[in-house]
């Protein structure tokens, strides 16, 4: 029996500040950030668009081809949760009405979480033949103003239906997986900011990559050549130019040349590019991106992903993309999407970034912006109430 992914869709939101401007203003050369990191844009969140909006919006998308009473688990992959014991999941739950008898919870493990519930529905699938899951990942990629990871901030939201019946991708049962206990990037529950040491995590991520890919590959028997596409966690897209020449190095592929290398991931980056970071939905942005970019056509093709989360926990596995997955893609959706966002001044950027969240609000309501279909409207006696946008 095939299991893997049957739909997959993501949300940014609909506003975005220029790398450029954010680099003028910083005082830096702006090809630090649209050639050294490789980022364009970046999304920004307004006041009322927090992880719920944005996974439900995301859902919403995926689930339009999708027998919704089917959908026996909800994942809920962050680590921008808005509340410390209820999971997220169950507003998407409520909002998307789906039906009641539904295992809903939240997972967190930095920007690994995602791929921690695709792979235990996988395994429930395998169990359980009928049923469907829905994992979302959202997250807002958050760090202080004016620190060296502030170009490399983002925010949106991926949702994957996981099923028997995988129109976009075929996933294979092996894998590598890598833990160790580093500080490389972490988030007290105290502060809204993440803290971080950027140079410290980019090594322990290509570390964690050569131990995932020795574990898969001894498992699978494969080698580099028997993967024809690589999709990489991409915190910033030239990370994946890093990690891709790591992989090359460690698995005997040193001699693989520069345009090779960039026919192998470029497609997997174009929407990273003008999102930014997205933290646990990344990867999974990432392989939309692949899927709806290429050219070629990838039926057949087996597309490797690498799940990175700080701390750590990484893992490689990997899928293969069936036949008329392109019919199942929501390609026009999404381009339309990125192509009517709003670009910010750097004035209105830091505004939205100081005003996106009161600390600790009681009460609070939420001024309307453009949002997708869902908004946060307000807070009440520490209640989220959450609306369909009008
Ligand atoms: N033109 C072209 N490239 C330039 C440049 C210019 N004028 N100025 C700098 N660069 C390049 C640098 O050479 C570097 O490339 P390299 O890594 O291939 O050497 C890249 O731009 C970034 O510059 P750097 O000086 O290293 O940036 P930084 O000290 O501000 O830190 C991060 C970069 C990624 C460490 C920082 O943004 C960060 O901490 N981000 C959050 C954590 C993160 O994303 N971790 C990733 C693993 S999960």
């Amino acid at each position: 029996m095939d299991i893997g992914i049957e739909s997959i869709a993501f949300y940014v939101p609909h506003y975005f500040l220029d790398m450029r401007k954010l680099a003028e203003a910083r005082g830096v050369d702006a090809e630090k950030h649209v050639v050294g990191l490789g980022q364009e844009k970046m999304a920004v969140p307004p006041p009322g668009e927090d992880v719920v909006t944005m996974a439900a919006n995301a859902a919403e998308r995926a689930l339009e081809t999708v027998d919704r009473d089917q959908v026996e688990m909800v994942v809920f992959a962050t680590e921008s949760s808005v509340d410390q014991s209820k999971a997220a999941g169950i507003y998407v739950h409520a909002l998307l009405g789906l039906q009641p008898h539904c295992r809903v919870f939240e997972t967190k493990q930095a920007c690994y979480a995602a791929t921690a519930g695709l792979q235990a529905a996988a395994a429930l699938i395998a169990r359980r033949p009928k049923m469907k899951a829905l994992i979302v990942a959202a997250d807002v990629a958050r760090y202080g103003l004016g620190t060296p990871g502030e170009p490399t901030q983002g925010a949106g939201a991926v949702a994957m239906v996981v099923s028997a019946d995988p129109k976009v991708l075929v996933l294979e049962p092996e894998s590598g997986t890598y833990t160790e206990d580093v500080m490389d990037f972490w988030r007290p529950n105290s502060r809204d900011e993440a803290l971080v040491d950027g140079k410290y995590s980019v090594r322990v991520y290509l570390r964690a990559l050569a131990a995932a890919w020795k574990q898969y590959s001894e498992e699978s028997g494969r080698e580099f050549t028997d993967i024809d596409r690589f999709c990489y966690h991409l915190p910033f897209t030239t990370m994946a130019e890093k990690a891709h020449t790591q992989l090359a190095k460690v698995s005997g592929h040193r001699d693989r040349s520069p345009e090779q290398r960039q026919r192998d991931i470029a497609d997997s980056l174009v929407y990273n590019r003008i999102v930014g970071n997205t933290y646990a939905a990344s990867l999974y942005i990432g392989l939309t991106s692949l899927l709806e970019n290429a050219q070629e056509d990838l039926t057949g093709k087996r597309v490797s992903l690498f799940s990175y989360g700080s701390g750590c926990v990484a893992e490689f596995f990997s899928g293969v993309v069936p036949a008329g997955y392109r019919s199942a893609l929501h390609a026009a959706a999404h381009r339309e999407m990125l192509d009517t966002r709003v670009e910010l001044s750097y004035d209105e950027y830091v505004d939205f970034y100081l005003r996106y969240l009161p600390k600790d609000p009681e009460n609070w309501e939420f001024p309307a912006y453009e949002t997708g279909s869902f908004r946060l409207r307000a807070i009440r006696d520490y209640k989220r109430i959450y609306e369909r946008a009008t």
